[in-house]
């Protein structure tokens, strides 16, 4: 492991290398243990550049084998080479020159997923962020952009699938037993868009023709035998590349695109040119073992992947703090496909879910860093909730600021003028600014400022003049490294709905306003409406335009009147969610101070009554029902939490929705969908509203029986899972659940990716016993803490969705996550980190459990040999 160095990067000391590559030609003998890479790279000093400067290459954990300039080798005293950099001096001033360096590797060996690794005997790579430094020595920044030529070279048997970048240029027997395959890819890209697989993997195969008539050869590579298995992801793959063409003019650009699934990877897929590398819970999806969300999910990694092809891989990024750049965009883009492919407003929904649950949090913890960070010390700690999620919602201001003509306009310009480079939000915003002649320098804020704003708003109507006047106050708070904050350019879409539940039209007097948005810029603003002729309901930020917190006292009777009027979907889901937030709020705080809690009857009454309206989508009345979660409460809540009371407050509340609701979840919890299973929207959102009927109608009859029922008879993966997760939640000691829990472990014991369900469902039971569970399963057979994916099921659930387990009063659920995180640490760094990050919120928790999570942390960061991952993401969360 390579430990800490402290070193600190700043985005102010960028500047571009002193040489300039050319062309790379990589040639790999693959072996286990000893894989030989030669690497060819054909370099020039950049003009302007001091004669005597040497050329500098990242390596990490790397022996210098050979060095050769113009095909001799180079005298020693010209050259250093250490594991993590190779100095090379006295190269020509100005005329192009070769370097051959060779490198001997173990892919065996490399349990950091990072680089050149096996997985179930695939070679494959991960170059992203820093990992292609782990194979040969190179310039492994993002802006550095080369043309590739890639041979590889394998055992036959053990590998006779030999991929790489780009166009496939052939290929052939090599020596005895060996064969190899030649790729080449036309088009500059930096390292960590560089991919090899090879091994003996199973494939299905398609094509694509493009809007320009040229035909693309589509493959997909899974385990042998898991074949059939791919078919959605490859259809998802199709409505990809159409979209991208009817909707951005974007098409591919290479002869084949190919994806491969393996089953250990640190992330969920990643974008190699070319050839994506999917982790395989994104790739492989039948109805017996995917849950609709399974299909949701591959549906838009997919997309994602396939998007970056322009968003990343044909305009790259200048520096790794541009990230959000090609992730943000690309997550904006995924977002607005989903949206076409399926009901736009309950995709909002959950994208509004996602950004509250884990955007939120970071914004408001230690963990808090701008959209585009000013500095970093490990780059893998930055793919983060707020680079992609808030990356993507400030690409989505842009174009509600712009409107959706100037947007595309705008993102034209940005293809047409930046197509083959590496460059800056700058450079991306110039594009809009110029399209639209606004200023966006305000606006560019939202990049460099961390937090979540916060917007109190008061309304006042006088009746006798029909004005109506809205004013609005911005606050940010201090974040880690900023203290004081600059105003900034909020777009908050509303709406004035009537008493008759008609909407006011007319746009204020005072104040920018244009096509329903108010640009909130200044830090205190009144926006005044003449004319208004009944008191009205403002509805504010609607679709969630801006992302922020609105602080507005608003009476329960209003929010259900936007829930009952409001032309805008999504805001009649914010109306329904903030009525039952502001009553679970104060439940929590009256069952912690120990008074009885305030009556449920008039939430409960519109819940019910939402669920019982045939006239709105399944999946709406299913996201209605679903009440903002434990974690939910206490990021309102905000400090001095305790988590039982909110677990037992919340419980309360839902058993009075249930009692209150029982013959109308009864009848709802009975309409199981059609069969066959189909995993379109619409089907979906049926089995979502039954779902969510069955665990309260369950909760009413206060007996496992029904639940039970559903999982025999469940032909389905998504039916099965919201059955057995009735059981384990609400009846965790019944036989019942004992019985249900063993009949699918025996089921799919031989399928890992349904048995994280299993440990899923066991490890987000609430309360304070899931802890010795939770150890347990960690010694079951099924389990293997080696693989991402497995940990993720167990401790990251755990951790993040099992509040009262994981906060436990006494400490131990904190001491587990630590002592894994170093066990882990030792072997993959960056899950080690990354499942680190779920104590980001304990400064918010009651003083007592404040501590034990403190201690925790320090007994960590006390560890001499700690990985530069967890050491950031331990002294930052302990720091901020
Ligand atoms: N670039 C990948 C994506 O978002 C994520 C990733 C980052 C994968 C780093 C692996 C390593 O699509
Ligand atoms: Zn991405």
């Amino acid at each position: 492991m390579r430990t800490d160095t402290g070193q600190v990067f700043h985005l102010k000391n960028y500047k571009p290398t002193d040489f300039v590559v050319e062309r790379i030609d990589l040639t790999f003998e693959l072996d286990p243990v000893a894989t030989l890479v030669v690497s060819r790279v054909i370099l020039h000093r950049r003009a302007g550049v001091a004669e005597d400067a040497p050329l500098v290459l990242d390596g990490d954990e790397l022996t210098l084998e050979g060095l050769q300039l113009d095909g001799e080798d180079l005298d020693h005293a010209l050259f250093t080479a250490t594991p993590d950099s190779l100095t090379i001096h006295g190269l020509p001033a100005t005329a192009p020159f070769e370097i051959t360096v060779t490198t001997r590797i173990a892919p065996e060996a490399n349990t950091k997923l990072s680089g050149l690794y096996r997985t179930k005997g695939v070679y494959c790579t991960q170059c992203e962020a820093e990992g292609f430094r782990r194979i040969t020595y190179f310039q492994d920044r993002p802006d550095v952009l080369a043309v590739y030529t890639v041979t590889v070279i394998a055992r036959k048997d053990e590998a006779p699938l030999l991929l790489s970048n780009g166009n496939y240029l052939g290929g052939g027997n090599y020596d005895e037993g060996r064969h190899f395959a030649t790729w080449f890819d036309p088009h500059p890209k930096p390292a960590y868009l560089f991919a090899l697989v090879a091994g003996d993997l199973g494939v299905i195969e398609d094509s694509f023709t493009t809007q320009s008539g040229r035909q693309v050869a589509l493959r997909i590579y899974v385990e042998h035998g898991k074949e059939l298995r791919a078919t959605y992801a490859m259809d998802v793959l199709k409505r990809s590349m159409r979209w991208d063409e009817e909707v951005y003019g974007r098409e591919y650009d290479l002869d084949i695109f190919m994806i491969v699934a393996v089953s250990d990877f640190n992330m969920g897929a990643m974008e190699n040119k070319g050839l994506n590398v999917f982790n395989d819970k994104y790739v492989l999806a039948d109805p017996e073992t995917a849950t609709d969300a399974d299909y949701a999910n591959i549906e838009i990694i997919v997309a994602h992947e396939y998007f970056h092809n322009w968003t990343g891989n044909r305009i790259t990024c200048r520096d790794w703090f541009q990230l959000c750049l090609k992730e943000g965009l690309t997550v904006y883009r995924d977002h607005c496909f989903a949206a076409d492919q399926r009901s736009a407003p309950v995709k909002r929904i959950s994208e509004i879910r996602v950004l509250k649950a884990h955007q939120f949090p970071e914004d408001a913890g230690p963990l808090a860093h701008p959209v585009r960070p000013a500095s970093y010390r490990e780059i893998n700690n930055f793919y983060t909730a707020t680079v992609y999620e808030k990356g993507s919602e400030v690409v989505g201001m842009i174009r509600t600021i712009l409107g959706r003509e100037a947007f595309r306009k705008g993102m034209d310009l940005y293809f047409d003028r930046h197509d083959g480079e590496a460059v800056t939000i700058e450079d991306f915003l110039a594009c809009f600014a110029e399209v639209s002649g606004r200023d966006l320098t305000q606006f560019a804020l939202w990049y460099s400022q961390a937090g979540t704003p916060s917007v109190s708003v008061s309304t006042v109507w006088n009746e006798a003049t029909s004005v109506f006047s809205v004013t609005m106050e911005q606050t940010l708070a201090p974040t880690p490294g900023q203290s004081r904050k600059q105003v900034m350019h909020l777009p908050l879409a509303y709406g004035l709905i009537l008493e008759d539940g008609g909407e006011h039209v007319g746009t204020p007097r005072s104040g920018e306003a244009r096509d329903g948005v108010l640009h909130l810029t200044k830090r205190k603003q009144t926006f005044t409406f003449e004319g208004v002729p009944s008191r009205p309901v403002l509805s504010i930020n609607r679709g969630f335009s801006a992302p922020v917190t609105i602080a507005m006292e608003q009476s329960a009777a209003d929010l259900a009147h936007i829930a009952r009027h409001d032309t805008d979907g999504v805001a009649r889901w914010q109306a329904l969610n903030d009525h039952a937030t502001l009553h679970l709020v104060a439940a929590a705080r009256f069952t912690r101070d120990g008074r009885p809690a305030p009556d449920g009857k008039e939430l409960a009454d519109i819940l019910v009554a939402t669920a019982a309206d045939e006239s709105l989508e399944q999946a709406f009345r299913a996201q209605a029902l679903s009440l903002p979660a434990e974690s939910d409460i206490a990021r309102e809540i905000g400090s001095n939490i305790d988590p039982d009371s909110i677990r037992s407050a919340r419980e309360t509340v839902l058993a009075e929705v249930a009692r209150a609701g029982r013959d109308v979840f009864g009848r709802l919890a009975e309409k199981m969908p059609e069969v066959p299973y189909s995993p379109d929207a619409l089907s979906a959102g049926a089995r979502a509203l039954s779902g969510v009927a069955l665990s309260y109608v369950c909760l009413a009859e206060g007996s496992p029986q029904r639940a039970k029922t559903v999982f025999d008879g469940a032909d389905n993966m998504t039916v099965m899972t919201q059955a057995l997760q009735v059981l384990a939640h609400q009846f965790p000691e019944a036989e019942e659940t004992t019985e249900a829990l063993a009949t699918f472990e025996s089921r799919f014991e031989d399928n890992p990716l349904v048995m994280d369900k299993w440990f899923a469902i066991q490890a987000m039971a609430p309360g304070a016993a899931t802890l010795d569970r939770v150890k347990a399963l960690m010694d079951s057979p099924h389990f293997d803490r080696q693989n991402p994916n497995r940990m993720r099921a167990l401790i990251g659930s755990f951790t993040s969705g099992n509040p009262t387990g994981f906060n436990r009063a006494d400490g131990a659920g904190f001491r587990l996550l630590c002592e894994e995180v170093l066990a882990i640490d030792q072997r993959n760094p960056q899950l080690a980190a990354r499942l680190l990050t779920a104590m980001r919120s304990w400064r918010a928790l009651e003083p007592g459990r404040q501590e034990l999570a403190r201690l925790a942390l320090v007994a960590v960061s006390g560890v001499a040999e700690l990985s530069t991952d967890v050491r950031d993401i331990v002294e930052r969360t302990l720091a901020g």
